[in-house]
């Protein structure tokens, strides 16, 4: 059975002592009422990292970025290693958010080695992928997803796949209150499994954890995630609002 997972990313968002409550309240809800399914993920800024951590107890509760550099260690002024991330207590980074591609130019071979350098941190790496309006107006989205994952993910090595989560994010959808249908992702997920099939095999393609992300709340996430090849979902607004985070926890 392959993992579900429902991850917050808190984008830039909340200042330390409201991460901290936020993480607390949340830590609190799932102590009492234990996720029943899913594993559930907090992405927080890089500030917060180390003060959410020690807060994390619940079962199935892990924590990570929202990012990280592409080199190892050095003289980068600014920028936050893969391994400082790792040693936060950290589990897990998302690299590829299509914020990160348009805003910061982060292309598919920066996110290759951003991928490479994560894992080798021994991070797990939740890689975004997602065509804008106009890809999917055009019919464009399998050719852009295709190139995207192809590009940036699916020349590692096999073993790396156990340690990689694939977030599949329609642009048009983030932060606009539009969402894919059920049918729209259902369609696009199995086509990255069978992507995945392609270049690994069917028990690795099997085993992959594919989200959906783009204006999923607790209204929609349960149409979304009962699709056979949807395995959860990467949240933004509706993840800094402790209610409506773990309401699509409960979606399952
Ligand atoms: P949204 O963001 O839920 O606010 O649409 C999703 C994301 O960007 O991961």
């Amino acid at each position: 059975m392959r993992k579900q997972i429902v991850a917050g990313n808190w984008k830039m968002n909340m200042n330390l002592q409201e991460g901290i409550q936020l993480a607390k309240s949340i830590n609190d809800y799932f102590c009492e009422k234990p996720a029943k399914k899913a594993e559930v993920i907090l992405c927080t800024p890089f500030i917060h990292l180390s003060g959410v951590a020690p807060i994390l107890k619940a079962d199935k509760l892990s924590l990570g970025a929202q990012n990280c550099a592409s080199e190892v260690s050095g003289a980068y002024t600014g920028e936050v290693s893969a391994d400082m991330i790792k040693s936060t207590g950290a589990q897990y980074v998302i690299l590829g958010h299509s914020e990160r591609r348009s805003y910061y130019h982060e292309d598919n071979a920066l996110l290759n080695k951003k991928t490479v350098i994560a894992l080798k941190s021994g991070l797990k790496v939740i890689f975004c992928c997602g065509e804008v309006k106009e890809e999917r107006e055009s019919g464009k989205h399998f050719d852009v997803v295709k190139k995207q994952l192809e590009e940036g993910l699916l020349n590692l090595p096999v073993g790396d796949m156990k340690n990689i989560v694939i977030a599949y994010e329609p642009v048009w959808a983030i932060g606009t209150g539009l969402t894919a249908s059920p049918e729209q992702a259902q369609e696009i997920h199995k086509f990255i499994r069978t992507l995945v099939e392609k270049h690994y095999g069917k028990t690795v393609a099997e085993e992959m954890t594919i989200l959906y992300g783009g204006s999923c709340k607790p209204s929609n996430a349960n149409e979304i995630f009962s699709k056979p090849d949807v395995d959860g979902g990467l949240i933004g607004g509706a993840a800094l609002k402790k209610e409506d985070f773990t309401a699509i926890v409960e979606a399952f």
